[in-house]
């Protein structure tokens, strides 16, 4: 067992460490309180590889391993998380579908602008009437008669980036009474006539990072632009969620370490009592309760990591470990922020800390890529084997 990072992890993680410390976190407060999308810390992020870490650097990536896309995430998430969804919807959501279900076509033309920054990508799985119960979507894809391409109709909801997404990897039911053995995945170019942005959603947190709605009124998408087989849709939106949630854990542990590391800084210099308050057994007790669950965090998080390139190598599903790394350590996130502004007291809650921004951050953590109740069904059932 070796817990240390390669050189390679290692310079990555300085990277993004120092862009995290000196782009991304002297404006973070500015991005939240306005929910502009940052367009320009993005285009940066790619310059760095960051918005396709595990992209073969033939389609434009960084060519690097699912440790070291968890350490960018982190990094990030800890200055900003709303920066950070944007980043990891596009490297794993996004890059990571292409790259295990795509053609070499196909990856040169829907992943090589994403993972180099260019373009933004998105993932639209959610409907206005379906979330937890993805299977049951309703958004429709036809195929033409000549066979040449899909119409679609429908509507996509909660799609993160999609207010500037220029590709969206889009599920949608060739049969409805097939239920998850309908869903087809469909790579769809946003410019193409029949596909509508809809609102902005106006969220508690991650506000920089644009969330909208999407319908279809009879959108063309090639039938070349299909990722994987007809029906085969779900088994891919699944298996990239298991990616996906890796990055939320992620995440979860930037946005805890943030809210951990402040608590210390303000427990060794507030006063009160004529102390230290990090003296007193109480904040005592709470920096150690969340130092213990963010270590925990990070290190389910880096094993399902570990384990995602493990199952790339020799097949397999990362189900079980990515959603016991997102579950524990969204909670923690919440925990942790929680914990972080009770320390804080007053200021805790002002706007003048990001103490009150992490709290808000952390919630959507438990809910995005499944809640925390699906990723408890999912475990339960990976373990026992009963649905
Ligand atoms: N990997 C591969 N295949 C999988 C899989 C996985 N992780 N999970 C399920 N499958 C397969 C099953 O094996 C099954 O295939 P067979 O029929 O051939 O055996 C098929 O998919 C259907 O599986 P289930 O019967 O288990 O499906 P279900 O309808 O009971 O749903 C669920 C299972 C776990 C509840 C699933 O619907 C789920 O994860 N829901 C949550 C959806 C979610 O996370 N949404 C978030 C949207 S993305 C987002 O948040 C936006 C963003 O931009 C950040």
């Amino acid at each position: 067992m070796d817990f240390s990072l390669s050189d390679d992890q290692q310079m990555i993680q300085a990277a993004a460490r120092e862009f995290a410390t000196e782009v991304i976190a002297p404006a973070a407060a500015r991005f939240d309180q306005s929910g502009e999308f940052p367009l320009d810390n993005i285009r940066k992020a790619g310059e760095l590889g960051f918005m396709g870490i595990e992209v073969p650097e033939e389609f434009g990536g960084a060519g690097l391993d699912p440790i070291s896309f968890s350490l960018v995430i982190e990094e990030i998430a800890a200055a900003d998380a709303a920066h950070a969804t944007i980043v990891s919807v596009n490297n794993s959501l996004y890059c990571n579908a292409i790259l295990q279900f795509g053609t070499d076509a196909q990856k040169r033309q829907f992943a090589r602008p994403i993972a180099t920054g260019e373009e933004i990508g998105c993932y639209g799985l959610s409907e206005p009437q379906s979330g937890s119960d993805a299977g049951s979507m309703r958004t429709r894809a036809v195929l033409s008669a000549d066979g040449s391409h899909y119409l679609v109709n429908g509507k996509k909801s909660w799609i993160t980036s999609g207010p500037v997404a220029r590709y969206m990897l889009l599920f949608a039911t060739v049969d409805p009474s097939r239920g998850p053995k309908g869903v087809t995945a469909l790579m769809v170019d946003t410019g193409e006539a029949g596909y509508l942005r809809g609102k902005t959603e106006p969220k508690l947190g991650i506000r920089a990072s644009a969330t909208c709605e999407v319908e279809f009124a009879d959108c063309r998408v090639p039938v070349a632009n299909r990722l994987g087989g007809e029906g085969q849709g779900f088994q891919i939106a699944m298996t990239v969620l298991d990616a996906g949630r890796v990055g939320i854990a992620a995440q979860a542990v930037g946005i805890a370490r943030a809210a951990y590391e402040a608590s210390v800084r303000f427990a060794q210099e507030r006063k009160a009592f004529g102390s230290a308050i990090g003296s007193f057994q109480l904040i005592q007790g709470k920096l150690a309760d969340m130092k213990c669950r963010l270590d925990a965090a990070r290190l389910l998080t880096w094993r399902a990591a570990w384990n995602k390139a493990e199952v790339r190598k020799h097949g397999g599903r990362n189900t079980t470990e990515a959603s016991v790394a997102k579950l524990f350590a969204s909670e923690t996130a919440m925990y942790c922020a929680h914990q972080a502004v009770q320390i804080h007291g007053g200021i805790g809650y002002s706007r003048e800390m990001p103490l009150e921004r992490y709290f808000r951050d952390a919630k959507i953590t438990e809910i995005y890529e499944g809640t925390s109740e699906i990723q408890r069904i999912v475990i339960a059932r990976q373990e026992t084997g009963l649905r």
